[in-house]
């Protein structure tokens, strides 16, 4: 599907986020192996969820979906059945990199697969430390997917994190449940500790001490009721536009704002974002608030503050929207970003050839790119590569670009942001 858009004179109105991919993600993994039935509200209608639900339902979970609610018969820390067939990730690390810590705790054999894009991505950093727990594992050629995972009892250990990476944190985690003594993992650059907020939530002990997160195994987790925030790296698209947008003003309600994911905001705000946070309150360890956000011309005068070091981890996700918002302001460097070459696709690279066809100029550097601003962008013909996040980040510069922009495979939207689309049509006035 081609999506066409032209320039915008306002982004107004108000949007409704889908629920964190993050935490859903989480939430519907220890609602599985919880005791008692757990009960998700506003849970990510994205498909990368939805990947996460299915390899569930596979391993004989009950997982019912009605609207935005998801149901989960949790079957204990050990209940899940070996299952009939290969497990289907998709296109999600996150589903598949869980997924394999708590894989490595059962004592039978599965395959897990994904998509084209996740069989060419990296899982040699979660096959170490989960062969070092004592799991058996095979993966095709230099650690790529499938994973055949052959758990049992497993050893805890001290693991210190090669990459800074949620997900390898969070697999080490996971697989830590299923050992004989407590198992910690030592990050120096801090990523998103949704695990470990949810972890505690379902009834695990964790200790945290410097930067080392200690988790005691054998817990007994029980089922919650709990409602998932709204996904803040989707609302990272809607702020972008609005900034670069004259006469916005929307309105995004209930956005998760987890310390580790609202340094996006901070770096906003820093950059000269009209942005005000409103009525922020907390449930189960997960803050959330009604962002507002206005056009910006401040942020638009200005090269945007370098994205380097632990900033480079914690904006992650939000780099490529970044990068096109640095194209439209006074520029941006970004380094240190090296895990942008292993993600959906290769983002640095996509980022550099997209930006290129719309008339920006930009250095590709090994760990990010120098972002040239100060020029006019101009519609083209946008390779998403079908990447949702480039997709959706060069649907934002297409709103201030002159003439029309046609953004490819368009659908890959929905792996975290279903309905972006309309969203964006309807609260873009012309
Ligand atoms: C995620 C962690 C990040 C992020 C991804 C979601 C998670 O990946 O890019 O979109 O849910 O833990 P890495 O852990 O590979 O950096």
């Amino acid at each position: 599907m081609i999506q066409a858009l032209n320039s915008a004179n306002s982004v107004s109105g108000a949007v409704r986020l889908p629920g964190d991919k993050s935490i859903s993600h989480r939430y519907a993994l220890l609602g599985a192996i919880a005791e008692g039935t757990s009960v998700i509200d506003h849970f990510a209608a994205s498909r990368d969820c939805h990947s996460t639900l299915e390899c569930l339902r596979t391993l004989g979970v009950d997982v019912r979906e009605a609207g935005e609610t998801v149901t989960i018969r949790g079957r204990g820390l050990r209940g899940l059945h070996v299952p009939g067939r290969v497990l289907d990730a998709g296109n999600s690390g996150t589903t598949i990199r869980l997924l394999s810590g708590i894989l490595a705790g059962h004592p039978f054999e599965s395959v897990i697969t994904g998509d084209s894009s996740l069989s060419g991505r990296p899982m040699a950093r979660i096959i170490q430390p989960l062969r070092e727990m004592g799991a058996v594992l095979e993966s095709r050629e230099r650690g790529l997917p499938p994973l055949k995972i052959r758990g049992g009892v497993l050893r805890g250990m001290r693991y210190r994190l090669p990459v800074p990476s949620a997900q390898v944190k969070s697999c080490v985690l996971l697989a830590g449940l299923y050992a004989d003594k407590p198992t910690a993992v030592e990050e120096t650059i801090p990523t998103r500790d949704h695990t470990e907020i949810a972890l505690k939530e379902f009834g695990g002990t964790l200790h945290v001490e410097g930067n080392w997160i200690e988790v005691d195994p054998e817990p007994v987790l029980k089922a919650r009721h709990l409602a998932v925030p709204g996904d803040l790296s989707g609302a990272a698209f809607f702020l972008a536009a609005a900034a670069i947008v004259p006469e916005s003003d929307l309105r995004i309600p209930g956005a998760g704002l987890n310390r580790r994911r609202r340094e996006l905001l901070d770096y906003l705000l820093e950059a000269g974002l009209n942005l005000e946070i409103e009525k922020e309150t907390e449930e189960a360890g997960e803050p959330r608030g009604d962002l507002r956000v206005r056009h910006s011309p401040a942020l638009l005068e200005r090269r945007l503050p370098a994205i380097r070091g632990s900033l480079a981890a914690a904006l992650i996700d939000e780099i490529p929207v970044l990068a096109v918002l640095g194209a439209q302001a006074g520029g941006l460097e970004i380094s240190d970003a090296r895990e942008l070459r292993v993600k959906e696709t290769d983002r640095i690279s996509a980022l550099a050839a997209n930006l290129r066809a719309m008339g920006a100029g930009v250095e590709e550097k090994p760990d990010g790119l120098v972002i040239c601003g100060g020029r006019h962008l101009h519609g083209a013909d946008i390779d998403t590569r079908g990447d949702h996040r480039i997709a959706m980040a060069f649907a934002v510069a297409a709103l201030s670009a002159r003439g029309e922009t046609r953004i490819h495979d368009a659908e890959c939207a929905d792996v975290s942001f279903p309905g972006f689309w309309a969203a964006l049509r309807n609260a873009i006035k012309r």
